[in-house]
């Protein structure tokens, strides 16, 4: 099948990728012409800083006869004759502070999009066409895509819903081996053409291929990342605060009573600063606004999108509050840049309000570092006289009066070791309980360490 992907960030490029690993002819195009380029050419490494996604670079170069990535809307032009499927893998970020979906990316590649439909095959528009919702949106976007259509003229097109579930960093190996392929369509004529393009995954063993109404999907999808969410906020707010409130209590040692029993199960109990990222907060936020827009007090998901968010606020709090820290003119190392480990996506990270904070703090230097995301929080925050960026996390914690572990990244776990070699005695908060099996060790070390998930620990 012929299949044109409109948008090529985490989930276009990586979708679009393994739909030309399904024998799918795919043209991806995106406005952004330095992540075209990238993803052009022809080279892992290269592939790979643009988006940091295992294996996504030797799939693309072992498809690179059925993929092809362009900023030339020409080529778009031309290709939709034959077109079978358009996916929208366009940002629908949320408006400011007001929950609503920011679907102005997605209209304004619509309607060019719509213009160039009505002038297909010579202006006849003889060949079938499925436009197919990827990326996020409200429950009632399908409705909204058809309308778009119809009232310019569109004809002999389906509109479909067919939401995303990967996990940064681990996209490609979930987009191979997904545990479910939700589609949404009202006809049956749609259902089959998605079929044909998800043949891989039609009736695959332990893949669930899934067929619903398109309101159905989007709702699945927002209610899924909702009910993710929502386990973290328990994690965090409630699991991860208890320990920090009496004593005695580990963390780690509650989570196995916890998850030995399998309606709770393991996923999401792991104690951070703060869930960030482009997704859950946004969808999160999205859904309360549908539901409040429809009359509902949506307390529930309100309330947690707010226990996330005061996590971070609580956690440097610690440092003066428990430790009488004054940041003042300190030397901070922030290592973790990345919302999470395994990305180098920047988005709401919690280190851009870490950075913030310590700003507003006057520290004398924050020292960054993160193994994949430096390039990209650079653009956020610019080296300067107060930031610095460094190669390795040794480099950053070196003269450090502070530390702070922001980013889950495996090798964070081996820091214990070069600290208590180290000369000087930071103040360690750790905000991801990298270094629980240490914390002991460290205060016998002579170390303060603030960590979620556990009361303060002193040095003796
Ligand atoms: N990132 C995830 O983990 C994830 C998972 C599931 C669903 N989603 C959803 O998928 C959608 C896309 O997310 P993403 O993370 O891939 O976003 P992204 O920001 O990484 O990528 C979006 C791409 O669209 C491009 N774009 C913007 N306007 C365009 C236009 N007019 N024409 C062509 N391209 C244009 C941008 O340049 C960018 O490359 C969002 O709705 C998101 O909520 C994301």
């Amino acid at each position: 099948m012929n299949i044109l992907y409109i948008g090529s960030g985490f989930v276009g490029a990586c979708s679009a990728t393994v739909s030309a690993d399904s024998g799918h002819q795919t043209l991806v195009f995106d406005v952004d012409k330095r992540k075209i380029e990238l993803l052009s050419s022809g080279d892992r490494d290269t592939i790979q800083s643009c988006l940091f996604e295992e294996g996504l670079g030797d799939l693309i170069i072992r498809n690179q006869d059925k993929i092809k990535f362009t900023t030339d809307y020409n080529q778009v032009v031309d290709f939709l004759d034959d077109c079978d499927a358009i996916f929208m893998c366009l940002p629908t970020p949320e408006i400011g502070e007001t929950g609503e979906s920011d679907l102005s990316f997605y209209f304004t590649a619509a309607k060019k999009l719509a213009q160039s439909l009505l002038e297909r095959n010579q202006n006849r528009q003889t060949k079938y066409i499925v436009l197919v919702n990827k990326s996020t949106v409200p429950v009632d976007m399908v409705d909204k895509t058809q309308e778009m259509m119809e009232k310019v003229g569109v004809k002999n097109f389906g509109v479909v819903s067919n939401p995303e579930f990967l996990v940064e960093g681990k996209a490609i190996q979930g987009s191979l081996h997904p545990d479910r392929v939700v589609v949404g369509a009202w006809q049956e004529k749609d259902f089959k053409v998605m079929r044909q393009i998800y043949q891989r995954f039609v009736n695959a063993a332990n893949i669930q291929y899934v067929e619903v109404n398109p309101k159905e999907a989007a709702a699945g999808k927002l209610l899924a990342n909702f009910t993710l969410f929502n386990k973290l906020a328990v994690c965090f707010d409630v699991i991860g605060r208890t320990c920090e409130t009496f004593s005695d209590l580990s963390f780690e040692n509650l989570r196995k009573i916890l998850i030995t029993d399998p309606r709770i199960g393991s996923w999401g109990l792991y104690d951070s600063l703060y869930a960030g990222g482009s997704c859950f907060i946004k969808d999160a936020r999205s859904l309360a606004h549908q539901l409040q827009t429809a009359g509902q007090n949506a307390t529930l998901v309100n309330e947690t999108y707010l226990a996330n968010k005061r996590q971070l606020e609580l956690f440097l709090g610690r440092a003066e509050k428990e430790a009488k820290f004054d940041w003042t003119g300190k030397i901070v190392a922030l290592l973790g840049l990345a919302f999470k480990q395994g990305t180098n996506d920047t988005r709401n990270s919690p280190s851009i309000d870490i950075v913030h904070f310590l700003l507003e703090k006057q520290v004398g230097e924050i020292r960054c570092y993160d193994p994949a995301a430096i390039e990209w929080f650079e653009k956020i925050f610019t080296e300067s006289k107060q930031i610095k960026y460094f190669k390795s996390e040794n480099e950053a914690v070196s003269g450090a009066q502070a530390v702070i572990i922001a980013t889950d990244w495996p090798q964070f776990r081996g820091l214990g070791d070069l600290l208590v070699r180290s000369k000087n005695k930071p103040l360690i908060m750790d905000g991801r309980r990298m270094l629980a099996h240490q914390y002991h060790e460290l205060q016998k070390s002579g170390f303060d360490v603030i960590a979620v998930g556990s009361q303060s620990i002193f040095k003796k």
